[in-house]
């Protein structure tokens, strides 16, 4: 008899599809090759559900009958949306997360890959933050809310483990960004709003004022460059423990280091302003990507000033459409 090489089927279904990180994902499945044979892929927005409601989550994925999940649609925002709303970004994930886990469950999905953040650690910690230190102790006051709602993904999952055997994981990406951010100054993450508030001090002539002392510390990872390790933790990363997906601690730079970079990228020159009337968040929250480099020792990373000049380039094009 012939032999047929059986080709594994699979249907991947991404919840948050339009927002940064899901448009990343679906560039490198769809521009660049990154989808496989016999993988069909399907990208959400909250136009298709609305994931806080449990019976239109049950719905939608009973129609699309996925196999492997990656759950990225979540309330996402910046340090000052996050002190404003505690309470609405903790009962918005926490519903869209058990909702999310519940349907896949529901349906049989072998594998889901939902998404924490190295924000929601304690705050008074140790560095590097690594995977076991998730529940050490309360997270920073002003995103308590996120913070505790993710964690709550990381119990499920261990508890989905425990009681029905599946392997339903999590990554922890640190500050993300890329095309298709979130660009809005009040709403949006420290990198998308010093792009755009150096967009329009350069149009106007204006200085950049930049919140905050300009002191804090954090990694950045390039949306695409996330994009990519997602597609390597959906397919090959098999612990039900999440994973932090980071560059690593030596790439670390400063508020003040990431204005210099937009303002490099965007060619303004005037002057740079620091509000330290304005909040500051976390000092630091620096994570250990050795858990990533034991699994994957050659891992690369677009050098950062590469990857923000290619998000500014981007936002100057799409400057009509772009989110702000
Ligand atoms: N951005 C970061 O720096 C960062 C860092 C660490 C972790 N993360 C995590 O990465 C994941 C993706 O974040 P992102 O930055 O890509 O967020 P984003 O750009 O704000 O996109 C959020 C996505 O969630 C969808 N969504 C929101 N509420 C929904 C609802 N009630 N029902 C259905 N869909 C809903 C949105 O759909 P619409 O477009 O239709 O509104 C959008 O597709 C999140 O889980 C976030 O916590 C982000």
């Amino acid at each position: 008899m012939e032999s047929v090489q059986s080709v594994e089927r699979m249907r991947v279904v991404v919840t948050g599809g339009s927002g940064l990180v899901g448009k990343a994902i679906e560039h490198v499945v769809k521009e660049e090759g990154g989808a496989k044979e016999g993988e069909e892929w399907i990208f959400l927005s909250s136009k298709d559900a609305d994931l806080m409601d449990f019976r239109a989550t049950q719905a939608l994925f009973q129609r699309l009958q996925p196999t492997h999940v990656i759950h990225l649609a979540a309330m996402v925002g910046g340090l000052f949306r996050n002190m404003r709303l505690n309470l609405d970004f903790w009962r918005c994930n926490i519903y869209i997360n058990d909702n999310v886990l519940q349907a896949a469950h529901h349906v049989g999905v072998q594998k889901v890959v939902s998404c924490l953040s190295t924000c929601i650690f304690p705050d008074n910690t140790t560095y590097p933050i690594t995977e076991k230190m998730i529940h050490n102790g309360p997270p920073h006051d002003s995103n308590f809310g996120y913070s505790y709602a993710k964690r709550m993904i990381d119990v499920n999952n261990r508890a989905y483990f425990q009681q029905f055997g599946h392997r339903y994981t999590a990554v922890i990406p640190t500050n993300v960004f890329g095309p298709h951010d979130n660009f809005s100054i009040e709403d949006g993450h420290v990198l998308p709003g010093l792009i755009h508030k150096t967009y329009l001090a350069k149009e106007e002539g204006s200085p950049l004022t930049v919140w905050g002392s300009g002191n804090p510390r954090r990694q950045f990872i390039y949306s695409l460059d996330l994009a990519r390790l997602f597609l390597w933790v959906l397919r090959e990363y098999d612990e039900v423990e999440p994973i932090i997906l980071s560059v690593g601690e030596e790439d670390e730079v400063s508020i003040k280091d990431a204005a210099e970079a937009v303002t490099e990228a965007l060619d303004f020159r005037g002057d740079i302003v620091y509000d330290t009337s304005k909040a500051d968040g976390q000092f630091k929250k620096t994570a250990s990507n050795a858990k990533l480099c034991s699994y994957l020792p050659d891992v690369t990373f677009t050098p950062f000033k590469t990857a923000v000049k290619e998000t500014c380039d981007w936002f100057v094009s799409n400057y009509d459409f772009a989110r702000k």
